[in-house]
This record gives structure tokens, C-alpha cells and sequence, in this order.
């Protein structure tokens, strides 16, 4: 099996390689400016916020300014940081705004203005400006200003991405005059112009976050909102702070695993499950072995079980963090795993930790000049968000308050079942899975790693990790192999294509129900070894390593 495994190694793809700085993210003329802002001297978190600010125009199905996000740092002297932008239930949320009269779930928790929570990642980028950027702010905007006032040639990538969305999109007549060219698709090498976005940019350089939630665009959000039957005010904007929070860390195999802490989910079980691996030998039998995907998935089935239960904002909810991660507790998980038979999922339920305690997206990684590092990972939840753009403002909102349990026990749009600690309340953060992450190795910075892809970002980073440390991969190799998921529920082991027929037949005989995925997380990263910065993207996407 280790000899197959080299093998495949044979087949590997080089990652783009270069020696000073690295961006890798999800669409090209944004990972192209943030490439810039580096070779001018900008520090990596003067690139995140000019990255940011770019994809909200070139990537609209999850770049954004009407959404909210993670952004993790770890300066060159180790230090750490993690801003929470997330959105926000808005005062006037409700615990059962999404149920009807019987009791059932409404469609309007993805669909439509009162699916949106109040966006954070205006704020969230200036607040790491603020601390830690070098350049001036209207510097770092002024390139989106430009993508948006004169327009982006329509790639493939795009074209293909707005059609799929084009029954969401044309419920709204600002997303369909915009986005749907009034009905008439925008091909490829069409230009798609954003006035509107270019002109509420362009006063968020000059007003900076101020302008977004206390002048014309807050004015204007709120009258939109109140016009359509949307629950966010002014005073939602006004009150609206992105919180910094202690990254979580870990261990696996000597590298310390820096990460995202609640109201992520993420972290959590990138390092439950790396917990579960390590000392089990699991991956002896080979990357892509049947036995290999089946000790992984039943550590993933179990961690979502406990996510279900055990995971919401913290602000409202005692998450037990040091427990889920406590050794003994974790030892408890991997003894649990039969290594011949999948547990069907309805004989496991939500572990007990102890109780040691006084979460469509998209993600860039940033390695700059000097070592420091940026994972950030935002979103507007599903493509093109709840499918609004905002007249006047000609951005998209999102439609995040479908990741609180509307229903608790019920599935949400990414079928995971969640409880009642993550149920709706006002200003509350829902629970999310986004996961940035950074590893050092020996006090060095080793990888910067992170993901779209809702419930399945925890799974995709974790894999792509351990295929760099526990099977020897190069970045890209990391990224290319195939991928698996598991979420506990559905009970389904789902198999991106390239897993041969006999691993399927492997896995069917342990027990498990097999489904196929299009893809499991689209992962952006970079690894640092051996001199040479690795930046590797997705092609289960369209984004670009540029560095130099
Ligand atoms: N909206 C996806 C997540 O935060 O998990």
C-alpha cells in the first residue's frame, strides 16, 4: 500500500513556486492585486483587505461586502491574532421567524431579504487595518473601485457560476438586471460593469467602515430593508463590532495547529479529528486506502455528532472547548472506531465531554515578505447569498441566518443537524464551519490553509493537511487528490470522483453508504519548505497562486 501511495506521488502536480511572498486566492484578478500591494511593500494584512475588497467584485457568488468572515494572523514573531466578522442575527430575529404556522420551515431563511444577517466584513477589514496595515486604506480599496467602475472580461468560471444561480438571481430584480444581464446570460469574455458597487466602494475608501454602517450606504441599506420586509436597522449597523478572539491551538505529529475558536466549528474538529488520528496508525495503509477513508470518516462522523450538540456562539452558550479537545476524551472517540465496520450513525450520538469552561465562501491565504500570515475565509453562505443585491448599493446580501438551527434537530441547507444552543436569538452569531488555519513546525510558519464549502470545510482542510504530513505531499499534490465527507448526518461516507471502484466495493463491505460529491471544500494554501514558498489552488475552482 505505501509503495501505491509513492506511486501516485509520481503523478504530482508542482505547485506554483516562489521565494518571498504568496497569494492564493479563489479568482485571478484578486489574487493579481494582492500580489501587487505586496511587491510595493504592503504587509500581508494591507493584501488581506485589498483582497477582500477585490473578490467582493470578481467572485460576487461568495466575495463580498454584504457577508462576514474569519480572518486568522500570525506575525513573524509568532504572535496571533483572530478577528470575527460574522454576521450577526439582527435585534428583531426570532427564534421561530422561519417556521409557518404549522410549525414547518419556511424557505426564507436562504431566500430572500430576511434571510441576511448584519454584515461584518467592511468592519472586520478595517479593524485589522486599523491595528496592523502599513499602506493607506483608500490604497488597499481603490483597486476594487477600479475592477467594479471598469469591469472584468467574464471568464468561463463566472459565466457558468452566475447560470447556475440564475433561478435565485432572477427573483430580484437589482441581481437580475446586474448579475443576469436582464436575461440575457453574460458569456464568456462578456464585461461585467458594477456602477453601483464601484460608487458604494468608492465611498468606503474615503469614509472608511463608517460610511458602511453609519452613513449614505448604512441609510440606504436600512431603507431598502424596511421596504422589502428585511429585519435590519440602522441601529443593527450602528451597534455592529467585529470581535477578536484567541486563536485555538493544537498539536499533530509536532506541528502546532493554529486555528479557528468558536463560533467556528472548524478548528474544533480539525483538531478533535487530528487527535483521533495521531498514535492510531490509521495512515500506514496508504493515502486513498479504504482503510485509510474509513478510520478518517468514522472520526469525522463522530466530531459532527458533537457539533451538533456541543457547538454555538460562545457570547449565548457554554462550548466546551477544552473538553472536546481533552485527551482522555479523544482517546474515548478513537477507541469507539472499529476499524473493519462503519458505526451506523444512529448509534452515536453527541460524546460528553467534561466540563472544563469556567461554526458559498471563499478563502485567500497570504504569506508575506517579512513571514507574517494571513488565512481569511468570508462568505455570503450559499452562492450569491439570499439573492439580493441591494438597489443603489449593487452588492449582494447573504443568507447566513440559515446556519442557525432554525428548526433545532432539523437540517439546514448543508443538511446538518444542529441543537438548540444554536438556535436563533437577537445578536447572536450563527454557528459556522469556516476554518483558517496556520500551522508552524519547530516555530516556524509551515502551511496557511483554509476553504469554502460550507459543512465540508472542516472535512477538506483536515484532509489536505494530513496529506502533506502523514503522506508527504507537495502542496498542489495535497490539494489535487480526492477527496471524502462525512457529517454524522445524512449518514453517507460521500466520495469525490477518482476514488477507483475497488476502495468503493472496500468501503461498501465496511458498511458504508456511499454517495457521490462534486467536491469536498475548494482549498487555498500555502505550504513553506525547504526555502521555496508552495502556493497551490483548488481546481475544483478557478483561482490563481501568484507570488514572487
Ligand atoms: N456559511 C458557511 C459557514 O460559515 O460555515
Amino acid at each position: 500500500m505505501a509503495a501505491l501511495a509513492c506511486a501516485v506521488a509520481v503523478w504530482a502536480r508542482e505547485p506554483v513556486r516562489s521565494k518571498k511572498a504568496m497569494v492564493v486566492a479563489q479568482e485571478p484578478h484578486a489574487a493579481e492585486v494582492g500580489l501587487e500591494v505586496l511587491r510595493n511593500g504592503g504587509n500581508a494584512i494591507d493584501a488581506a483587505v485589498a483582497v477582500g475588497f477585490a473578490l467582493a467584485v470578481t467572485l460576487p457568488s461568495a466575495g463580498n461586502l454584504g457577508g462576514g468572515g474569519f480572518l486568522l494572523v500570525r506575525f513573524a514573531d509568532g504572535r496571533t491574532n483572530f478577528i470575527d466578522f460574522r454576521e450577526r442575527a439582527p435585534i428583531a430575529a426570532k427564534r421561530d421567524m422561519y417556521l409557518d404556522a404549522s410549525g414547518n420551515l419556511t424557505k426564507d431563511s436562504t431566500v430572500g431579504w430576511r434571510a441576511a444577517g448584519i454584515p461584518g466584513t467592511v468592519r472586520g477589514l478595517e479593524l485589522a487595518h486599523s491595528k496592523y496595515g502599513s499602506k493607506p486604506w483608500a490604497e488597499l480599496v481603490e483597486p476594487s473601485v477600479k475592477l467594479a467602475r471598469e469591469g472584468i472580461t467574464v471568464s468561463y468560471a463566472l459565466s457558468r457560476s452566475i447560470r447556475g444561480s440564475a433561478s435565485l438571481m432572477g427573483q430580484f430584480a437589482e441581481s437580475k438586471r446586474i448579475f443576469l444581464n436582464g436575461g440575457k446570460h453574460l458569456e464568456m469574455d462578456d464585461r461585467l460593469v458594477q456602477s453601483e458597487l464601484a460608487s458604494t466602494l468608492a465611498r468606503i475608501a474615503k469614509g472608511g467602515a463608517k460610511e458602511f454602517y453609519e452613513g449614505e450606504t448604512a441609510r440606504i441599506l436600512a431603507e431598502e430593508m424596511k421596504k422589502h420586509g428585511g429585519l435590519i436597522t440602522r441601529r443593527d449597523l450602528k451597534d455592529y463590532r467585529a470581535i477578536e478572539r484567541t486563536p485555538i491551538t493544537g498539536r499533530y505529529k509536532g506541528h502546532e495547529i493554529i486555528t479557528a475558536p468558536p463560533p467556528s466549528s472548524g478548528g474544533l474538529g480539525l483538531l478533535q479529528m487530528c487527535g483521533v488520528l495521531e498514535g492510531s496508525g490509521y495512515e500506514k495503509a496508504g493515502a486513498g486506502s479504504a482503510a485509510a477513508i474509513h478510520f478518517l470518516a468514522e472520526a469525522m462522523r463522530r466530531y459532527y455528532a458533537d457539533r451538533s450538540e456541543h457547538l454555538a456562539d460562545p457570547g449565548f452558550f457554554k462550548v466546551p472547548v477544552r473538553g472536546l479537545l481533552d485527551p482522555r476524551y479523544v482517546s474515548g472517540v478513537r477507541q469507539s472506531i472499529d476499524p473493519d465496520r462503519a458505526t451506523p450513525s444512529s448509534e452515536i450520538k453527541a460524546g460528553k465531554p467534561g466540563d472544563y469552561e469556567s461554526a458559498d465562501t471563499t478563502h485567500f491565504s497570504i504569506v508575506d515578505a517579512q513571514g507574517n500570515a494571513v488565512a481569511l475565509t468570508y462568505t455570503i453562505n450559499g452562492g450569491y447569498g439570499n439573492g439580493v443585491t441591494v438597489p443603489r448599493l449593487g452588492f449582494l446580501l447573504n443568507n447566513e441566518m440559515d446556519d442557525f438551527a432554525a428548526k433545532p434537530g432539523f437540517p439546514n441547507m448543508f443538511g446538518l443537524v444542529q441543537g438548540e444552543g444554536n438556535a436563533i436569538a437577537p445578536r447572536k452569531t450563527p454557528l459556522s464551519s469556516m476554518t483558517p488555519t496556520i500551522v508552524t513546525k519547530d516555530g516556524k510558519l509551515y502551511m496557511v490553509i483554509g476553504a469554502p464549502g460550507g459543512s465540508r470545510i472542516i472535512t477538506g482542510v483536515t484532509q489536505v493537511l494530513l496529506n502533506v504530513i502523514d503522506h508527504g505531499m507537495n502542496m498542489q499534490d495535497a490539494i489535487d487528490a480526492p477527496r471524502f465527507h462525512h457529517q454524522w448526518q445524512p449518514d453517507k461516507l460521500s466520495l469525490e470522483r477518482g476514488f477507483s471502484p475497488d476502495t468503493v466495493a472496500l468501503l461498501e463491505k465496511r458498511g458504508h453508504q456511499i454517495d457521490s460529491i462534486r467536491a469536498v471544500a475548494v482549498v487555498e494554501s500555502i505550504l513553506i519548505d525547504g526555502g521555496w514558498l508552495q502556493g497551490a489552488t483548488d481546481g475544483r475552482g478557478a483561482g490563481k497562486a501568484a507570488g514572487y
